[in-house]
């Protein structure tokens, strides 16, 4: 049942505020100094002793596992490899007993990330596995996993399991950091209250959707798009890009911000949206100067910022504001306009945003 609205996707975009404490309620303790995941107890020791861990899946589940990649390293200091399922499966990877293989499904039953899965069983690695289908193939062949509490996802389009992967590997990266004691208890909480803080900053993105239409408005005829960001930004911007490419056919490609100037920067012109995603982080001033570079070649920039950033206000031809966060959860925030503004666009060209083409909501051919 849509309710009151017109499609399935925004529907689901809409309830991720609620989708995301689903997903991290029961996982936070009530005095919120610590992330307790029921379904991983057993097997934590041994993921706190891995080696290695690798992270597979496919799609928008490829995007969140490149999330969680940043934020293993940076705060659990685990190597972390992250893989399309479909290239692990055949490409004779080396795997060791001590290494922990994480596979990400919302639908449980991609047939190129169950097929990975077997294959790094039979080699002896731990399987775990973050579904939101409960029982689905996937969750039953893993050695433990952690459910997504997203509810029923119909709409083709990935959204509200997107945000629910990436609360669930957040909390496991958060945990993970603070078994290995690489963050104090101080750290921790602080962190555990940023994701606490997600439902209600997301309610104040949602309201500002009809500002995000009338962007939509004037970009609905573009042929191309391009979608910058760095860090825990990069993988929203793949994300951005693949959520307009899927549903409104326009060409739109993600690339790390960084990379602009080793290819794409020579499609940027007066007719090409360049969608940028920023947050007062650390690469905030190297964002900056990709966005004069777009301008400089009179390309138009459309930002994701942080309230209060009057620096991008004048550099930007459109904004899409967040309200301040930790970078740790900032793509929990970012993501939400660029679904927004992707099914917005898709409307107004008369595409079947809950129906793709070609496309389906579990692939369970490869
Ligand atoms: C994108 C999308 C697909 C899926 C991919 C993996 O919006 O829906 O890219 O993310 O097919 O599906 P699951 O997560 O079910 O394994």
């Amino acid at each position: 049942d849509k309710g009151d609205f017109d499609h399935f996707m925004l529907k689901e975009i809409f309830e991720q505020p609620k989708t995301i404490s689903d997903t991290y309620r029961g996982r936070i303790r009530p005095n919120q100094n610590d992330i307790v995941l029921g379904g991983l107890i057993d097997v934590f020791p041994k993921i706190t002793a891995a080696n290695r861990i690798i992270i597979i899946g496919c799609g928008t589940s490829w995007h969140a596992a490149l999330v969680a990649e940043y934020l293993i390293e940076e705060y659990a200091r685990v190597p972390v490899e992250v893989e399309y399922a479909s290239e692990f499966r055949y490409r004779k990877p080396i795997i060791h007993e001590g290494d922990v293989v994480i596979a990400i499904s919302q639908s449980g039953e991609t047939a190129d990330t169950l097929a990975a899965l077997k294959m790094a069983k039979s080699k002896g690695a731990l399987i775990l596995g973050i579904c939101n289908v409960v029982g689905s193939s996937i969750a039953r062949e893993t050695d433990a996993g952690v459910y997504t509490h997203a509810g029923t996802e119909i709409g083709v389009a990935s959204t509200k399991a997107f945000t629910a992967q990436v609360t669930v590997l957040s909390l496991l990266a958060f945990k993970l950091a603070k078994e290995r004691s690489e963050i104090d208890q101080e750290f921790y909480e602080m962190l555990i209250g940023e994701m606490l803080a997600i439902p209600e900053k997301l309610e104040t993105i949602l309201v500002g959707h009809p500002y995000i239409k009338t962007v939509a408005e004037k970009y609905k005829d573009a042929v191309n798009a391009l979608y910058l960001g760095r860090g825990y930004l990069f993988p929203v911007a793949l994300e951005g890009a693949l959520k307009l490419k899927e549903i409104s056919y326009i060409h739109a490609e993600g690339y790390a911000a960084g990379e602009m100037k080793h290819g794409p920067i020579a499609l940027v012109d007066d007719n090409l949206p360049v969608v940028v995603v920023s947050a007062k982080d650390s690469y905030y001033e190297k964002v900056v100067s990709n966005i004069q570079e777009v301008k400089a070649r009179k390309g138009n920039i459309i930002a994701v910022v942080t309230e209060g950033d009057n620096g991008l206000r004048k550099m930007a031809d459109d904004l899409f504001e967040v309200p301040e966060s930790h970078p740790a959860v900032a793509a929990l925030l970012t993501v939400v306009p660029l679904q927004l503004f992707a099914y917005y666009i898709a409307v107004m060209r008369g595409c079947d945003v809950d129906q793709p083409r070609n496309l389906a909501k579990s692939v369970t051919v490869e």
